[in-house]
C-alpha cells in the first residue's frame, strides 16, 4: 500500500515535471495575456482530469470536423467571405502553436476543446502542479474564449453549401 502511494506520488510528480519542461519552453511569453494564450496541448491531454467532458466532445460533431474537409480543402486558404475553410474545421487555424497538417498536428485537427477554450498547456501546467501539491490554484488560465457564432452563421448552412450527403 505504501509503496503504491509513493509509487503514484511519483508517478505524478514525474509528470508534473514533464509538464513543466514541456509546457515551460518555446511560446511561454512575457504579459499575463500572452502567458494564457501559452499553446496548443490537444483534446487527449485534458481526458484525465475532464472525462465526461471529453467523453462528450468525441461523440459531437466537433470531434469529427477536420474530416469533413479535403486535404486540398484544407491547404487551399481563403475561401468562403475571405475565410478558409480550416478556420471553422480545425483547432488554431494560422495560429502559433496551432494546427498545421494532418500529418504534423492530428490531434489539433478537428474543433477540439481548444478551439473554445483557447490554448491550455499553462492550464495543464497550474492544474497538474496544484494536483501534486494539493493545493488550489490563484488562476485557473482557462476560460470560454469563443462564441459558437465564430463559426456558426445562423444565416446559412455549410452542410448545404459544401454539398454534404446529409441535410
Ligand atoms: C491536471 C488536471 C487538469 C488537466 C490536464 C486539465 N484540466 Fe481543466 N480543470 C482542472 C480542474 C481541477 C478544474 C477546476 C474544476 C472544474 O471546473 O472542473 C479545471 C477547470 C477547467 C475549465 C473551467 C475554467 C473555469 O474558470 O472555471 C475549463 C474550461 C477547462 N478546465 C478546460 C480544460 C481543457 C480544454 C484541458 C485540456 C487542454 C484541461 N482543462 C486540462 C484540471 C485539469
Ligand atoms: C471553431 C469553430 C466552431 C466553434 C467555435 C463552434 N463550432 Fe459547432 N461546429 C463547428 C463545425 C465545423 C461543425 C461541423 C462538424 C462537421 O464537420 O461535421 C460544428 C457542428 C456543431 C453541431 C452539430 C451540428 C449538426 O447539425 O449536426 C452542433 C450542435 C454545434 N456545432 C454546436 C456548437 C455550439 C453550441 C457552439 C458554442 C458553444 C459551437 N458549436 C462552437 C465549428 C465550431
Ligand atoms: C465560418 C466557419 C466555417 C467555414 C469558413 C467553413 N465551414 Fe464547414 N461548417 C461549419 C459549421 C458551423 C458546420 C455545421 C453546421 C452547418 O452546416 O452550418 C459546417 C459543416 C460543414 C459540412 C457538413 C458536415 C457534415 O457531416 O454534415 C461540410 C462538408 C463542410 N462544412 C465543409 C466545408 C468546406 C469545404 C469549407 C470551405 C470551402 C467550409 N466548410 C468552410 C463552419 C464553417
Ligand atoms: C464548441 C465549443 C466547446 C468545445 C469544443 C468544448 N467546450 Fe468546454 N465549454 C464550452 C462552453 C460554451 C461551456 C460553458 C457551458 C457549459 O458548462 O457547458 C463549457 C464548459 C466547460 C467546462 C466547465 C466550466 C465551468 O465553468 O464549470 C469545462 C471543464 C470544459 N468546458 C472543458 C472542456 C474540455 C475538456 C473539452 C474537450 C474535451 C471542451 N470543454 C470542449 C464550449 C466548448
Amino acid at each position: 500500500m505504501i509503496a503504491r502511494v509513493a509509487f503514484l506520488v511519483l508517478l505524478l510528480a514525474g509528470a508534473a515535471a514533464a509538464g513543466f519542461l514541456l509546457l515551460r519552453s518555446p511560446g511561454a511569453a512575457a504579459g499575463p495575456e500572452e502567458e494564457r494564450t501559452a499553446a496548443f496541448a490537444g483534446p487527449r491531454k485534458c481526458q484525465a482530469c475532464h472525462l465526461e467532458r471529453h467523453r462528450r466532445w468525441v461523440e459531437s460533431a466537433h470531434s469529427r470536423a477536420g474530416a469533413s474537409l479535403t486535404a486540398e480543402q484544407i491547404r487551399k486558404g481563403v475561401d468562403f467571405r475571405g475565410r478558409a475553410c480550416a478556420e471553422c474545421h480545425v483547432t488554431g487555424w494560422k495560429k502559433p502553436s496551432g494546427f498545421r497538417s494532418g500529418a504534423e498536428t492530428p490531434e489539433l485537427g478537428n474543433v477540439g476543446c481548444e478551439a473554445c477554450h483557447g490554448p491550455a498547456s499553462e492550464h495543464i501546467w497550474v492544474m497538474t502542479k496544484a494536483k501534486v501539491d494539493g493545493t488550489e490554484p490563484a488562476d485557473r488560465k482557462i476560460g470560454r474564449s469563443e462564441d459558437c457564432s465564430t463559426c456558426h452563421n445562423p444565416h446559412l448552412s455549410y452542410r448545404k453549401l459544401y454539398g454534404a450527403k446529409k441535410d
